[in-house]
């Protein structure tokens, strides 16, 4: 499946802004800012800041205030990949088709460009040019997502301890709801609240972003076993290595296709109300679960 086709021009805006917010490699102390930027600009897909321009874009032809929490949770990802990556936890030499931060700069560097990359997210949707009120509730939904209750360093926790054991279904759709699917559904319902949506539109929009971070991360563990490293970026078969608790170990490829599919048609139903407006935001979600990247 082809990429959509307001894709690319997304992503160059994403990274123009990207650029705009990190420090540059001059600044004092230089070191940290090379490996902040180093993981940012490494060549990631975008698909977290593309989301929360896409939700934006239902409700208002501007989205540029929308950039602002799009970049916060980019920030976020990559610190969360930068620490995934460690000797501690994954421990992959390999990361946006280069080396890991850790093996570029070292795994002190690494650790704290995680730390000035979850910093800096706040500091970005602080300075969003909307009401406060906008942003706290930005803050919110950004932070909570990103936590340990039901967040991404939640679900990291469940991840490596899950290692090795045998993980059942349960167990499985915690980790991957807690782990990913919690800051996409925030990249979706930050886009809406930043342009002033409605409790009711940012309460159906949750639900979408939850179904399709699921399905996202169910094609991750789906990709790792069908794909090369030199098509993923990133070490191919790892996980079957590392005995951890993915959708293709506990139903087996063919059913892990099928829930993704599943999946993915749920989070779809969800943008019914909105018909034409959501076109863009439906033709990411198929390209998130058809991607082979
Ligand atoms: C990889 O995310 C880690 C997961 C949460 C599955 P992406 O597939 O979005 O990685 P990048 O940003 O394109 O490198
Ligand atoms: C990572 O899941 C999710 C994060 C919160 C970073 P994985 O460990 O499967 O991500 P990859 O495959 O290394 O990108
Ligand atoms: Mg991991
Ligand atoms: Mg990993
Ligand atoms: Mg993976």
């Amino acid at each position: 499946m082809k990429l959509p086709s307001f894709f690319e021009e997304d992503l160059q805006a994403v990274d123009a802004a990207l650029q705009k917010l990190l420090p540059s490699e001059a600044t004092r102390p230089s070191s940290i800012h090379k490996a902040m930027r180093y993981s940012v600009f490494a060549g990631g897909k975008r698909v977290r800041p593309i989301l929360c321009l896409e939700s934006a874009r239902i409700f208002s032809e501007d989205v540029s205030a929308a950039m602002f929490p799009g970049c916060a949770i980019e920030f976020i990802h990559t610190y969360s990949l930068i620490h995934d990556d460690l000797p501690a936890l994954d421990n992959d030499d390999l990361r946006r088709g280069k080396p890991t931060c850790h093996k570029q700069f070292g795994e002190a560097a690494a650790i704290l460009a995680g730390d000035a990359l979850l910093t800096l997210a706040f500091e970005t949707i602080a300075a969003a040019p909307v009401d406060a009120d906008r942003r706290v509730r930005m803050v919110t939904e950004i932070s909570t997502s990103a936590g340990t209750v039901n967040g991404m360093v939640g679900g990291q926790v469940a991840d490596i301890e899950a290692e090795g054991k045998v993980a059942g279904p349960e167990m499985l759709e915690y980790i991957h709801r807690s782990k990913t699917a919690a800051l996409i559904r925030a990249s979706i319902t930050a886009g809406a609240i930043c342009t002033g949506a409605t409790d009711q539109d940012v309460a159906r929009l949750r639900s979408f972003g939850e179904t399709i971070g699921w399905a996202f991360q169910v094609t991750d563990d789906i990709l790792d076993v069908e794909e090369s490293s030199a098509a993923l970026g990133k070490t191919a078969g790892k996980d079957i290595a590392q005995q951890k608790a993915t959708y293709p170990s506990v139903f087996g490829l063919e059913r892990s296709h099928q829930i993704a599919k599943e999946l993915s048609e749920k989070a779809i139903s969800e943008l019914a109300p909105y018909g034409e407006e959501a076109s863009r935001l439906r033709e990411i979600a198929e390209f998130l679960v058809y991607r082979r990247t």
